[in-house]
């Protein structure tokens, strides 16, 4: 007789029958992505990539300022730079909103206290040189937060991790290709 339908002890020490996972699944249908298993605290993890969200639309607005603003004989090619930031800041204010909905939050999109809900500033900068500074020091403010939320998030929940680290490694594209802006300058 075959025993095809029989977990092997070593995966039935870590691993929940399946039978379980089904019923547990079905259970509470209405939370989405979110099941049993999740193991972060959803409250706080909306609130944290709802100001990580706020942050992302300041840096978009402050970028696109820059972009229309920046003038003077090394303009353009950095002018178009701060749009390409601009762009990419939105996607990620898009991701994180995502997320949000997946974990059955809201993504809060209100202008009111939006440069409150911010960790980076909206600067409007004078000049070229200072529109420089003023960037770095967002994005560096950027990566420390995001490096925060990951090192508080640890594996309790693996996607809002992973969306968090890529978003963290273009921030750190980005603070590069502003140092290097500044050091030409
Ligand atoms: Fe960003
Ligand atoms: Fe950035």
């Amino acid at each position: 007789m075959s025993r095809t339908n029989v977990a092997a002890p070593s995966e039935s020490s870590f691993l929940t029958d399946i039978k379980t996972l089904r019923e547990r699944a079905r259970k509470h249908i209405e939370e989405g992505a979110v099941t049993e298993d999740y193991k972060a605290d959803r409250e706080t993890v909306l609130r944290l990539l709802n100001e990580a969200l706020a942050t992302e639309l300041i840096c978009v607005l402050r970028y696109r300022r820059h972009h229309f603003m920046a003038k003077g004989i090394n303009a353009e090619p950095i002018a178009a730079e701060f749009l390409v930031h601009a762009n990419e800041e939105q996607a990620h204010a898009d991701s994180i909103a995502t997320r949000i909905v997946q974990l059955g939050g809201e993504p809060n999109f209100n202008p009111e206290g939006l440069s409150t809900r911010s960790h980076s500033e909206y600067v409007e900068a004078d000049g070229l040189v200072d529109m420089i500074k003023e960037n770095l020091v967002a994005e560096r403010i950027a990566i420390d937060s995001y490096l925060e939320m990951i090192r508080y998030i640890g594996d309790r929940d693996p996607t809002t991790r992973r969306v968090l680290e890529q978003i963290l490694a273009v921030e750190e594209e980005h603070a590069d290709e502003l140092s290097d802006m500044l050091h030409d300058q």
